[in-house]
């Protein structure tokens, strides 16, 4: 079955030309409030210009509109005659609309709203050229970019036709006079296509994507960016002690997987980040079965995962400085006849005895072998893993914020800082010791969910993993919240988000820093 988005991204590219030379049938001319001169808004770059070229008053029109300037503000202007022929120096292109869009108080943050909302405005439009880089500093200008390719993500579907009256996404995004910034936008576009990436492996349903079908992906990746990727199988898994991956998966006809994919830099300085992915592509909840309705989106619980392959494809193409490896703990979690069962004890990959209270809770199972193991074997200097691991986690933060877990005050900063500049927020929780009696089993080592009521189901899951990475300067990420979204805002469609691929990719270029920098 199709591993990809039968639907295409928008094409990004940076031009030295004005506006009114770009060949472009839409415009989008930005807007900011005004200044204190009494004006309630101001007309951005090439507003001028294009008002005279196409004979119109672009400043009247949001005058009438009586238009705020807010973030991703959009006033659409159709254009008649006087536009024809006025999108080329040849007169060979029509300009049939100008968006004018408004900036708001101009931070990265408004850029991407604002690159988001012309993206939507402009389905169906095969070239629109837009003047905004001309008013915007670097991080701005990768964050209208980001907004504009990854609003009108889809999946393209499984329908034998399409729906009616749907529009695909702008084909292609021209960004005017910004000629020499092409470093910018080329980053910017690897890294939304890398989320895009991720998404598509989010949105993939669980019966087309097993175990197997993600490590297939993953050998994907590896061949189009050069990674060296390697797959567990079953056998392996139970052969080389993956207690946990085995137990989880045991009650699938589907066995489950380890997928290990490692990026080395041409010039390799010492650092050496391992991230750990969630893989769990159907999540049923096991014999702990979970209520009808809570089911439903959980083809999504390999978020985790997909943000690590994510990340993993665009390490080379942004020139990474360090090590990556990405390890994905594949595994799908239903009750077949030889599940694990609530009150089993396993033996994890670092020989750690665990009793298994909630099959629910088999997350954590799966990335205590991968950290362990990466512990073991890899010598990282930095453990990350992401993973969808609580309901608990949306309870505390909702939607809009990840849960962030480290034994590091400096990699906390920095993830948290990187995060802010991607447009990823995360939210540092404490890992609070009187909470880990809670995890006390009266027959293993330890138990995997509380067995004394103390509540912070996000946090005891976090101390739970802390022990898998042992001295190791570790982060770790729960994205049940900001994994999914209700519904399309701002650069995010209804679904999954890929929350995380930005902040992990933000953080590794600035050379996976240990510090705010
Ligand atoms: N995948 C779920 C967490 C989740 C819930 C993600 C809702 C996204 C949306 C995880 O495996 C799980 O079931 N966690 C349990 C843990 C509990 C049994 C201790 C939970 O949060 O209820
Ligand atoms: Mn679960
Ligand atoms: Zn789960």
């Amino acid at each position: 079955m199709r591993a990809e988005s039968t639907i295409r991204p928008t094409e990004v590219v940076a031009d030295a030309r004005a506006l009114m030379d770009a060949e472009a049938g839409v415009l989008a001319v930005p807007f900011s409030p005004g200044d204190d001169d009494g004006a309630q808004v101001r007309l951005g770059a090439g507003g001028d210009t294009v008002s005279a070229a196409l004979g119109l008053d672009l400043a009247v029109v949001l005058d009438r509109e009586r238009a705020k300037a807010r973030a991703g503000e959009i006033v659409s202007v159709p254009v008649f005659e006087a536009g024809r022929g006025a999108g080329s120096p040849d007169g060979e292109v029509d300009v049939t609309k100008v968006l004018l869009v408004g900036l708001g108080d101009r931070s990265p943050g408004a850029f991407r709203k604002a690159g988001a909302a012309v993206a939507r405005a402009a389905r169906g439009t095969e070239r629109l050229a837009t003047s905004v880089a001309v008013d915007a500093d670097d991080a701005s200008l990768r964050a209208f970019i980001e907004g504009a390719v990854l609003a009108t993500y889809a999946l393209g579907d499984y329908r034998g036709s399409a729906v009616p009256g749907e529009k695909r996404p702008l084909r292609t995004l021209v960004l005017t006079g910004a000629g020499d910034r092409s470093q910018a936008v080329t980053v910017a576009a690897t890294i939304a296509k890398a989320t895009w990436t991720a998404r598509d492996l989010v949105h993939t349903p669980s019966n087309v994507k097993d175990p197997a079908w993600l490590a297939e992906q993953a050998r994907g990746i590896g061949d189009a960016h050069r990674l060296d990727v390697r797959v567990r199988d079953e056998k392996a898994l139970a052969s080389e002690g993956f207690g946990g991956i085995v137990a989880v998966g045991a009650g699938s006809q589907r066995p489950p997987r380890l997928i290990a994919m490692r990026y080395e830099p041409k010039r390799a300085r010492s650092p050496h980040v391992v991230l750990v992915g969630k893989g769990i592509t159907y999540d049923s909840g096991g014999l702990s079965l979970k209520p009808r309705e809570a089911m439903v989106p959980m083809k999504t619980d390999m978020s985790g995962g997909a943000v690590v392959m994510g990340v993993l494809s665009a390490v080379r193409e942004l020139g990474v400085g360090v090590r990556v490896t990405g390890l994905v703990a594949a595994a799908e979690n239903l009750p077949g006849a030889t599940a694990q069962r609530p009150g089993d004890v396993i033996r994890q990959y670092d020989g750690t005895s665990v009793e298994v209270i909630n099959t629910d809770a088999e997350g954590r199972l799966v990335l205590a072998d991968a950290m362990a193991y990466a512990v073991a074997e890899l010598e990282p200097t930095v453990l990350i893993d992401v993973a969808t691991l609580t309901g608990a986690a949306t309870i505390g933060l909702g939607r809009s914020h990840a849960a962030l877990y480290s034994t590091s005050d400096g990699l906390a900063a920095a993830l948290t800082a990187a995060g802010d500049s991607a447009g990823e927020r995360l939210w540092r929780m404490p890992l609070v010791d009187d909470y880990r009696f809670a995890l006390d089993s009266a027959i293993a080592d330890i138990a995997h969910v509380e067995t004394t009521k103390v509540g912070g189901g996000s946090i005891t899951a976090a101390l739970f993993l802390q022990r898998f990475a042992r001295d190791v300067t570790w982060a770790h990420l729960d994205i049940a919240g900001t994994g999914r979204a209700d519904s399309a805002s701002g650069e995010l469609v209804k679904g999954g988000t890929a929350f995380g691929v930005r902040a992990l990719l933000y953080w590794l270029e600035a050379g996976a820093p240990l510090d705010e920098g």
